[in-house]
């Protein structure tokens, strides 16, 4: 095929560091939609198991681990060699985000990534305490480095699917909803704006509510940790703390919250494991579930985001913002069985490949909630029979994430200089642009229900029945 559109040119070498289940997925996309010099295509991995798609195609695999020792010396002469501005594509899990993001820009290459990560070792950092393991302290490393170096060559973080796309969905959800409402709106220009806006369509909180319906051909075997996707990151992100924006329409907190002393103070965390909390969300196909309060990076940058502050600087609205996972049923029964044993890993992990999966959805969307419609899921509904028609080596949740990967990179080719930047501060529209061929079915639906629905049952409560949709009534206690 060649009548894929081209969308932009990368003039340096390509870096893509990580060859999992991401990074195999991303390769077909940067082929088909951009020029690049393929001879200068390089891909860093310790596993070469998936070598033969990169040896078939020429392009070059180094069979190493970037490491905090090495980083510098592997990865400036290969993001340099032979001129142009190079592109580094970090897919990978254990190395900073934030070093190698630092040394591209020292250097002048475009970077992007799809979560924030640390280097190896701080996920399971029994000296450190939750605030330290959180995300929000994370994040907050990354703005840090904004302050210190405003500007400069871009680097994208945390743009895949979620976090990543859903950032560009609710912008999309929150212009429907205001339309729907009778108050249709011009695109905001900036931050203020779109915040402004939130706070105007009265929109009380968002839910990144996902329901994964993909399904192995084979049972899940005891003591194997199955996913659609990483399962290092996922496993990872699970034992972080629960996190979430924090709305100021919220009047009770659990006992365990805990609020941060320092930084934007977007958002709070529990102190209990997020792939062990849940909580009561929606989806269009799931309709009522429960979903895991992992905590993502997004939970907390769309908080903040959407914040409008006085005069003083004190929030006067927020969003209430977090993840409400349902993954697929075999992840399910994996952290099931995870959790039973204090939060051991299984021995053998293993993600699905398209191959491995009968039938299924990745439904993943914002469900914006407590406005006049009530509540609003806008999203993607990509199976994995479509994502076979549409793009090789990956299933519907892996091409979520590599569609966003793709829109990121070439809205950082549109935009060379623009710094550090998060997907909420990037054109949403250009971004599902680009991105919208690969999603299957987005689709909007206004839906009643609320977390209150069928409650209290045959048991007494302790529910907030004023508040459909304040936090008490959300978390499953
Ligand atoms: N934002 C999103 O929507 C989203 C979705 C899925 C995955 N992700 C993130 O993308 C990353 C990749 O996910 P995946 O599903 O491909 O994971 P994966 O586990 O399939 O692959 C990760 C790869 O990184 C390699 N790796 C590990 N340590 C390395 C090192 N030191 N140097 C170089 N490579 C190293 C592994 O060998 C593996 O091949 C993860 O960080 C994951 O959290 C983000």
């Amino acid at each position: 095929m060649t009548d894929w559109p081209v969308h932009g040119r990368i003039s340096g070498p390509i870096v893509m560091i990580g060859f999992g289940s991401i990074g195999r997925g991303t390769l077909p996309l940067i082929e088909r939609h951009f020029e690049f010099d393929r001879s200068r295509f390089v891909v860093i991995d310790p596993v070469d198991t998936d070598r033969a798609l990169l040896d078939e195609r020429g392009i070059r695999f180094i069979h190493a681990a970037v490491t905090r020792e090495n980083y510098r010396e592997l990865l400036a002469p290969l993001l340099t060699e032979g001129g142009g501005q190079g592109f580094c594509v970090n897919v990978s899990v254990d190395i900073s985000s934030l070093a190698v993001m630092e040394l591209c820009r020292e250097i002048g290459s475009l970077y992007i990534d799809t979560v924030m990560e640390p280097w190896l070792g701080f996920y399971f950092d029994k000296a450190a305490g939750p605030a330290e393991r959180s995300n929000y302290g994370l994040r907050e490393t990354l703005l840090e480095a904004r302050r210190r170096k405003p500007g400069g060559t871009t680097a994208v973080n945390c743009c895949g699917a979620n976090p990543g796309m859903v950032s560009w969905f609710v912008k999309q959800a929150l212009l429907n909803v205001a339309s729907d409402l009778g108050q249709p709106v011009d695109v905001p220009a900036d931050r203020a704006g779109w915040a402004a806006l939130m706070q105007r369509v009265g929109v009380k909180g968002i839910h990144i509510a996902e329901r994964d319906t993909q399904r192995a051909r084979n049972p899940k075997p005891r003591q194997v940790f199955v996913n659609t996707w990483s399962v290092e990151g996922f496993v990872s992100e699970g034992l972080q703390p629960a996190e979430l924006g924090w709305g100021t329409f919220e009047r009770w907190m659990p006992a365990n919250a805990r609020e941060h002393e320092t930084g934007c103070r977007a958002a709070i965390y529990l102190l209990q494991p997020g792939a062990d909390t849940r909580v009561r969300s929606w989806t269009p196909t799931a309709q009522a579930q429960f979903g895991f309060l992992v905590t993502h990076n997004e939970a907390i940058s769309i908080a903040d985001y959407f914040t409008v502050r006085d005069g003083a600087g004190q929030p006067v609205y927020r969003p209430t913002c977090h993840y409400a996972y349902h993954p697929a049923d075999d992840a399910v029964l994996s952290l099931h069985e995870m959790f039973g044993q204090a939060g051991v890993m299984q021995p053998a992990w293993h993600i699905l490949d398209e191959n491995e999966i009968v039938d299924g959805v990745d439904e993943l969307g914002v469900l914006l909630y407590g406005h006049g419609r009530n509540a609003y899921w806008y999203g993607s509904q990509l199976s994995v029979e479509e994502t076979r028609r549409l793009a090789p080596y990956q299933n519907a949740t892996g091409l979520q994430v590599t569609s966003a990967v793709l829109a990121g990179m070439v809205w950082a080719l549109e935009n060379p200089e623009a710094g550090i930047v998060e997907a909420d501060e990037m054109d949403f529209r250009r971004c599902l642009e680009v991105q919208m061929p690969y999603l299957g079915p987005v689709i909007g639906q206004y839906t009643d229900w609320t977390p209150l629905e069928g409650r209290p049952g045959l048991f007494p409560e302790d529910i907030d029945p004023a508040e459909p949709w304040a936090f008490r009534n959300t978390l499953v206690r």
